[in-house]
């Protein structure tokens, strides 16, 4: 199953951080794991990280609210490094749940899902070891007479303690044959249905054949047929695909997306409790990360609380730079612009302006992150920004400002660069004064 890359879309800016950077104590490092700072958010943090891999989160809510460029985003992203990557953390901006392809809160409800793993644990009975005998029994294609194809295989397989012959059918030894399984092999066959799977090549067959690029394991001992467990993660929305696809016309035309049945999702909600019930699988609820809340509006809020008392939801995280403002869709003013009831059940960590140091130390990190050299001059023109300005737009400034050094042949930022980026790319703040200043002629053109 190919699993989707939400997790790390998007991270550009944020690709210098590894983790909260706290210690055994779950205290903040100074400066760890990428993160500077901003010590109580990271601590708090932690802690959400903790319950999430206790399971005793499920269907709460977080926000990460503070000024604009204080790092919540930088701290959710330092949340899904903690988690690893089996729990499921889905990072999406609010503004992506408006397109034209479906509904808005079909789109929220796939997001959630997504932010749901269920681990299931197969136990199997496997056949493993090296390919020492492969014998076909071909006959004559019954629908095309030329062409032979095999109608029974005798396999033997060797572990470095026994040796064991297999008989298999027709449709097993097509498969072996389609997937070029030979001597020397060392393979692993599901004896209950067949599936096989090619660990490489053995070492003494490394020696009499010419074996490329195959991998070169060792011969396994103990028995050839054993018990053994197979352990991987879906997420609900990999279900509810799959589920869909099942007789529909559209499985013909790909996976494009588009709606799912609340059926399916019954269905399929059912099919997992049995699962969990049979101790056959878990459930693993991880985190859908909202980022620019304020662009919920209060259809999506009201469709989220509710959501949120399932008892398959995840742990949403929402951020705001948003003070009192308007709840989208309406004439009320609340804090954050999120409804009183939603609100009431968020836990809330806030995130503060940096010092300069701070700033500085961000910049620094980010300069080597990109694999770029600043002089002393530039990175302090840069922390000034940072502290005026914001500091998403002095991170922002350095790939300009290399660009302009690399086009004075330089290795190394200077100052000069940085005021050439500054002068022609504006932060928000200038950018809205801006488009205020020129409303009228504007909308005029
Ligand atoms: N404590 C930190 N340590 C290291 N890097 C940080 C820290 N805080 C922020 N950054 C980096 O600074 C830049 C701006 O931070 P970020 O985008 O996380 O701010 P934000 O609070 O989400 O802002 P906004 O409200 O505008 O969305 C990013 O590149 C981020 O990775
Ligand atoms: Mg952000």
């Amino acid at each position: 199953m190919i699993r989707e890359l939400g997790k790390f879309e998007r991270v550009g800016a944020h690709s210098h951080i590894r983790g909260l950077g706290l210690d055994e104590n779950f205290k903040a490092r100074d400066v760890s794991d990428g993160l500077v700072g901003q010590k109580r958010a990271r601590e708090a943090a932690g802690v959400i990280v903790r319950l999430i891999k206790d399971g005793k989160m499920a269907g709460r809510g977080i926000l990460l609210a503070g000024p604009p460029g204080t790092g919540k985003t930088a701290i959710a992203v330092a949340i899904s490094k903690e988690l690893g990557k089996d729990i499921p953390f889905v990072h999406v901006s609010a503004s992506e749940f408006y397109s034209a392809e479906m509904k808005k809160t079909e789109a929220l409800i796939q997001a959630m899902r997504r932010a749901i793993g269920v681990r299931i644990r197969e136990q199997r009975t496997v056949l493993e070891g090296e390919v020492v005998g492969l014998d076909y029994n071909m006959i004559p294609n019954p629908y095309n007479p030329t062409q032979k194809i095999p109608e029974s295989a005798t396999l033997t397989l060797a572990t470095k303690d026994e040796k064991r012959s297999f008989s298999v059918g027709g449709r097993v030894a097509l498969h072996f044959l389609t997937q070029g399984v030979e001597i020397g092999d060392v393979i692993l066959v599901d004896k209950e249905t067949g599936r096989i799977s090619k660990l490489g090549k053995s070492e003494k067959a490394k020696k009499s054949f010419d074996i490329g690029e195959e991998e070169v394991v060792a011969v396994p001992s103990g028995k050839v047929e054993k018990e053994r467990e197979f352990t991987y993660v879906l997420t609900l929305h990999d279900f509810d695909e799959a589920n869909a696809r099942r007789g529909s016309i559209f499985s013909l035309f790909g996976g494009a997306s588009r709606e799912i049945d609340n059926e399916v999702r019954q269905a399929v909600d059912e099919q997992v409790r049995r699962l969990i019930e049979e101790g056959r699988a878990e459930l693993l609820p991880g985190v859908l990360f909202i980022d620019e809340t304020h662009m919920l509006d209060i259809e999506l809020f009201a469709f989220m609380n509710r959501a949120m008392e399932s008892e398959m939801a995840p742990i949403i995280i929402l951020a705001s730079n948003r003070g009192f403002s308007k709840i989208r869709g309406t004439d009320v003013i609340a804090p954050h612009g999120i409804p009183l009831d939603l609100l009431d059940r968020l836990l809330i960590i806030t995130t503060e302006p940096y010092t300069r140091d701070e700033i500085r130390a961000i910049i620094e990190i980010r300069a080597a992150e990109m694999g770029v050299k600043v002089s002393k001059e530039a990175i302090e023109r840069l922390t000034e920004i940072g502290e005026k300005m914001s500091l998403r737009y002095a991170v922002q400034l350095l790939a300009p400002a290399n660009e302009f050094a690399k086009l004075r042949n330089s290795e190394k930022i200077e100052l000069q660069d940085v005021e050439r980026a500054s002068s022609i790319f504006s932060d928000v703040s200038q950018s809205s004064v801006y488009l205020r200043k020129w409303e009228e002629k504007m909308l005029g053109m």
